[in-house]
């Protein structure tokens, strides 16, 4: 929740304005977070897709293959940016080719660039950190480690965040299990390392209270337990008092999987968060996936009482 990332400081917001990229899962949490700090925030949304409203935060549509990008006029008195957006099909990073121009004109203090710990490529399980060199395996690791360089040669104050599987309130294993679609897939010694959505906000905003010598240039933000899959779906159906499927082997069912799926589970690596955590200092909102679900799941049920509320007429407290 916003009020769980901004409590808890230390980055009381800036003067200037902040722009984010891509208002999609973590954009959107990042820049309320920021308007909740009396930063205004201008975010984008592509056209056709609802923007992001609220107390400071105003939005602008973009999509990175229509021209304009994004009207200059729109964009003064920026000073920070966060490009949430992926790389595009060509494997190019479409913001730098769009607004590139316009974003070197702007007297920015700061540009986060939210990546993929995906860019270190299989380690066999072994744990990454930051003095890694990148070995990209996968043909989107590959472009996104070339994305994260095209930024670095833009001579913009650059950060570039490395992110493992992201998760939070709507994106957790529930429905699935409700659904009954949930598959428990067993790959000995596989694990996955995650990420709660608030807690790349919190590490943003922590970093955004350093003073710009101190912060790297590349920081990975994960939490503190890599851990099987089949784990995290045992604790979910435990949240929801539900039954687990029955388990699976990888090596059975490989084939039946989509290319996707498929190249999820051929990487396997523990990403580090040392830097982030003992080195800057900053303490995980959701050390693991136990806390992060637990929260998860009452964000999600309050949201659900709130619609419920409204849809019957009453005033609904959704939080968010
Ligand atoms: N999800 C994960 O587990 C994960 C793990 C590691 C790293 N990452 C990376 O971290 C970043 C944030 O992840 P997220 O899950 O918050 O992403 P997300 O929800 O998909 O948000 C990305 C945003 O970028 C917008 N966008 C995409 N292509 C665009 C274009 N060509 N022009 C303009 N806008 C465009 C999307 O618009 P639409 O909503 O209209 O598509 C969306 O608002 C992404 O770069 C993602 O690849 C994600």
């Amino acid at each position: 929740m916003v009020s769980a990332v901004v409590n808890r400081g230390p980055w009381t917001g800036a003067s200037g304005r902040m722009l984010v990229l891509g208002g999609g899962y973590s954009g959107r949490r990042f820049a309320a977070a920021v308007a909740a700090t009396g930063m205004p925030v201008l975010i984008s949304h592509r056209p056709g897709n609802d923007p992001l409203l609220g107390e400071g935060i105003r939005s602008v549509p973009f999509a990175s293959e229509l021209r304009p990008g994004i009207e200059p006029a729109a964009l003064e008195g920026i000073t920070h940016v966060l490009v949430t957006v992926p790389p595009g099909r060509d494997g190019r990073d479409p913001v730098l080719e769009s607004l590139g121009a316009s974003l070197a004109g702007l007297p920015l203090q700061w540009l986060g660039y939210l990546s993929t710990s995906g860019v270190y490529g299989d380690r066999g399980g072994a744990w990454v950190d930051e003095s890694d060199t990148p070995t990209p395996g996968l043909p989107r690791s590959r472009a996104r480690l070339a994305c994260e360089q095209a930024w670095q040669a833009s001579g913009l104050p650059l950060q570039v965040f490395r992110l493992p599987a992201i998760y939070g309130p709507g994106r957790c294993p529930f429905n699935g299990l409700r659904a009954g679609s949930s598959r428990l897939i067993h790959k000995p010694a596989q694990v996955f390392s995650r990420i709660h959505v608030d807690d790349i906000t919190g590490a943003l905003l922590h970093n955004l209270a350093l003073p710009a010598s101190q912060r790297p240039a590349v920081l990975n933000v994960a939490d503190d337990r890599p851990c099987p899959s089949s784990e995290t779906l045992g604790y979910a159906a435990h949240l929801l008092n539900c039954p687990l499927p029955e388990v699976e082997s990888y090596r059975r069912i490989q084939d039946s999987l989509s290319p996707m799926a498929r190249s999820f589970w051929s990487e396997n690596r523990r990403t580090s968060n040392r830097r982030l955590c003992v080195e800057l200092g900053y303490r995980l909102l959701y050390p693991s996936y136990r806390e992060g679900f637990r929260a998860s799941l009452q964000e999600e049920q309050a949201l659900q009482r709130g619609a419920g509320c409204t849809s019957s007429g009453q005033t609904g407290a959704a939080s968010g």
